[in-house]
């Protein structure tokens, strides 16, 4: 791993990713390639856009010229490629882009890395980073998924990722391009898109708005705190075994209601206002097709690469909860861009 191509590092699990590549590998140089999509923002890479072993180059993953040429420029062994549509609301709305990016953006990664790995006659590595949603929808009392269990996405973003997890599986198979696949769990963590959950709740909470929770708020997740996350990554980079699927999640399954309870406790704590944040929770109508619970059985990450979450969700949470406190510049960058493209009117006008 010398030339790390991380698609997406301007986001929020990539730009976390960046950092903490950049401080866990002192002899890797990163080419990070974003489009700067409404999700996307150079704010997230505070402190690394400086830094000799990092390259910036905004272009989109669908671009079947820059891919090839970015590849032979920085002379790419590894692919980390975290460049998605990922707001489950927005593909229900206009799923459209969601299948560019997330199937065609995949597809042309995975052709421009076979043409330029087979000119090199080198083998490089192509890590995909997908997402519990692919396997579907658990009832309260079943097991958790493992790396076998079988497809059933229901949202347009969950089929849009299960069909970029299938092509870069029938690369390895056809091409032999050696690929490893992680199927995570909810994150949560410092420069979250604020349309999410957890900033979301952070973000209304403080302007002293409701707090939407969707139907009953009974809706179960699985969270993992990013920096975990990052390192499991790492983990699989490193010491995955090519061809191989590892789940990774937080062990941390709490419902929404819970959830968005335990951030106005530490609000109250941390800022506290007249009267409780929780007064602030509004049950809303529910999201189309809305998931009832992810859960993902982690034991083979554990035992194969010795990997397990070092956060639970109390100690993460503090963590994110005060990192937003702290940021209020980014805060309302994030809150603006989201109000520039009337993000609150499309999605929570109708709710009621
Ligand atoms: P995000 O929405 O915060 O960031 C996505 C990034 O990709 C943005 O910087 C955006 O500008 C960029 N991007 C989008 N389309 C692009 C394109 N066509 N070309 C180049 N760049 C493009 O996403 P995230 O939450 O950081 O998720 C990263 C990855 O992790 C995604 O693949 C997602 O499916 C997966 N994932 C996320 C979670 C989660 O809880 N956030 C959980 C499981 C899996
Ligand atoms: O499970 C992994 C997935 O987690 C990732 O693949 C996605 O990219 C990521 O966005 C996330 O999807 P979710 O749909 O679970 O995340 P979101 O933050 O949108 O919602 C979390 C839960 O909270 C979900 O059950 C819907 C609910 N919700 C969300 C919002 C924004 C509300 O009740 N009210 C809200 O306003």
């Amino acid at each position: 791993m010398k030339n790390v191509l991380v698609t997406g590092g301007a986001g929020f699990i990539g730009s976390n990713f960046v950092r903490f590549l950049l401080e866990k590998n002192q002899h890797v140089r990163i080419i990070n390639l974003d489009a700067l999509t409404y999700a996307g923002s150079l704010l997230n890479l505070a402190g690394v856009l400086d830094s000799a072993r990092h390259i910036f180059v905004e272009a989109n993953i669908c671009d079947k010229d820059v891919i090839p040429n970015v590849l032979k420029k920085y002379d790419v062994d590894t692919i980390a490629h975290f460049a998605a549509e990922t707001h489950v609301d927005r593909s229900i709305l206009e799923p459209d882009p969601f299948f560019q990016t997330n199937v065609l953006g995949t597809l042309n990664l995975l052709e421009s890395a076979k043409e330029f790995w087979a000119q090199k006659k080198m083998q490089g590595r192509f890590h995909h980073i997908s997402t519990d949603e692919v396997y579907g929808s658990l009832a309260e009392n079943e097991l958790a998924f493992t790396e076998s269990s079988t497809y059933f996405p229901r949202s347009p973003y969950s089929a849009s990722k299960a069909a970029s997890d299938h092509l870069v599986r029938a690369y390895f198979h056809t091409y032999n391009i050696h690929v490893t696949l992680t199927n995570c769990s909810n994150n949560y963590g410092a420069y979250q898109f604020v349309e999410k959950l957890i900033p979301f709740t952070i973000l209304n909470a403080l302007q002293g708005n409701s707090l939407p929770i969707y139907g009953d708020g009974k809706q179960i997740r699985d969270w993992l705190y990013v920096q975990d996350h990052c390192e499991a990554i790492y983990n699989v980079l490193e010491r995955g075994s090519v061809g191989e699927t590892y789940n990774i999640a937080g062990n941390n399954q709490i419902c929404n209601l819970d959830l968005v309870q335990m951030i106005c406790a530490m609000l109250d704590e941390f800022q506290p206002a007249q009267s409780s944040y929780a007064s602030l929770i509004t049950h809303v109508s529910d999201r189309f097709g809305h998931d009832r619970r992810y859960a993902l059985d982690t034991t083979k990450i554990y035992n194969q690469l010795g990997w397990s979450p070092k956060y639970n969700i109390e100690a993460g949470l503090r963590e994110t909860v005060q990192w937003y406190l702290q940021n209020p510049d980014w805060m309302q960058a994030a809150f603006s861009k989201m109000q520039s493209e009337n993000w609150l009117e499309k999605n929570y006008q109708h709710r009621g």
